[in-house]
């Protein structure tokens, strides 16, 4: 059998087929809002107790801790916001797996552990934020 035919025969189109009908069942725009709520419920649970991270806690956060809200009106948010937990303070709690502790001074604050795939979907939801 030619393999490289293999998306001209039925199976083949079907695939591709199915492919595109996927996409137009599921719009981005459905996808994009479960991203963006993940990304608040990681916001909420690893960030908002330092950070005010929109509505949901206007008066909390921390002293003079940066709120998300200010963070992203400034042109490089989204490299600080990838790098967050490389910034002070970040490195004394935040863990990213396969990077090297950065700091070995007690943690403050209870240590946490996140992926880089969790921090886009906390920028996908601090972008929600530019306009509030
Ligand atoms: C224990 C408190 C605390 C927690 C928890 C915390 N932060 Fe921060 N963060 C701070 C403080 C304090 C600053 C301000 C540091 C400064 O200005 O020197 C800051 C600054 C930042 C900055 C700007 C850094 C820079 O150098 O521009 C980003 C981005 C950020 N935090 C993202 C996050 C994200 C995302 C989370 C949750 C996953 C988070 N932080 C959790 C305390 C915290």
């Amino acid at each position: 059998m030619d393999l490289s035919s293999d998306l001209t025969t039925p199976v083949g189109k079907w695939f591709s087929g199915w492919l595109a009908g996927a996409l137009l069942v599921c719009p981005g725009a459905f996808a994009q809002d479960t991203a963006i709520q993940q990304g608040f419920s990681l916001a909420r649970e690893l960030c908002s107790r330092c950070h005010v991270i929109g509505d949901y806690n206007r008066l909390g956060g921390i002293g003079n801790t940066p709120s998300f809200q200010w963070m992203v009106r400034s042109s490089d948010w989204r490299e600080r916001f990838n790098s967050f937990y490389s910034r002070r303070p970040h490195p004394v709690f935040v863990r990213v797996p396969g990077y090297p502790r950065w700091s070995d001074t007690d943690p403050y604050y209870p240590p946490f552990e996140i992926t880089p795939e969790k921090i886009k979907l906390i920028i996908l939801y601090a972008n929600t934020l530019k306009n509030s």
